[in-house]
């Protein structure tokens, strides 16, 4: 399967949903910077877009493309936030921050009227958890927050599971908000909402890439053509 073509299927897709004069939530990573790519089209038409970013890499391929940029902390009203995904099951719940950008994207998504996603099919999972969950945290004391994960994973049930702080070129990587990542593999996730909740509630994590009954739907692409998931 041609992922690329699939993820531009979707983009395509989602971008149906763009309205004139709409301030729109742009996601991160190769699938979002199709709808950018979208969205950049729509504006040199002479449509009048605003996009709000949810990473530096996002906000730079947007500007470059012309589009204006709105802070998020100047504007309460996001009609339409669309951005990609690492895993999504049939509930429409998702594992996002392979891109290390989750809880930027969480806010916005949070924030928005709808929020639409898009994937290759490749992310269409029977259950979350083959791919590592991402969890933001704070860089203060993070060692004392990674032992609190592990606490509550054990209660969870995932007893065991490797830990790891996500590093590239032998440094840890940061988020563009300087925060850490770090990555769980959990295997098979059976109640992803209560998971998302007991890991949202440690002192020190910002936000788990789990994604429970945000999205209002999921469109998957590939080279035949999308298909598209609703709650
Ligand atoms: C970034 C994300 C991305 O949306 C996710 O990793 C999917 O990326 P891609 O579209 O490149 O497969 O959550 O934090």
């Amino acid at each position: 399967m041609d992922k690329d073509a699939g993820k531009k299927r979707a983009a395509e897709e989602a971008a149906k949903h763009i309205e004139r004069g709409m301030t729109l939530g742009l996601g991160t990573g190769s699938t979002a910077a199709h709808f950018v790519d979208l969205v950049g089209k729509r504006v040199s038409e002479g449509w009048d877009l605003r996009g709000v970013p949810t990473s530096e890499a996002t906000r730079a391929h947007a500007e470059r493309l012309g589009v204006e940029i709105i802070e998020p902390d100047e504007t309460t009203i996001i009609d339409l936030a669309v951005d990609g995904a690492d895993e999504a099951d049939p509930s429409l719940n998702l594992i996002k921050g392979g891109g290390a950008a989750l809880l930027r994207e969480k806010i916005i998504a949070h924030a928005a009227k709808k929020f639409i996603v898009i994937a290759d099919k490749s992310k269409r999972v029977a259950a979350l958890g083959a791919f590592p969950l991402p969890v933001e945290i704070s860089p203060f004391s993070w060692a004392l927050t990674v032992a609190a994960m592990r606490r509550v994973l054990t209660e969870q049930g995932f007893d065991g599971a490797p830990l790891e702080l996500r590093a590239r070129d032998g440094a840890p990587v940061k988020t563009d908000g300087g925060n850490l990542i770090i990555d769980c593999k959990l295997g098979r996730i059976e109640n992803p909402a209560a998971l998302e909740k007991a890991l949202a509630a440690i002192p020190g994590v910002l936000e788990s890439g789990l994604f429970c009954g945000m999205a209002d739907m999921v469109i998957y692409g590939d080279e035949d053509g999308v298909s598209i998931a609703t709650p």
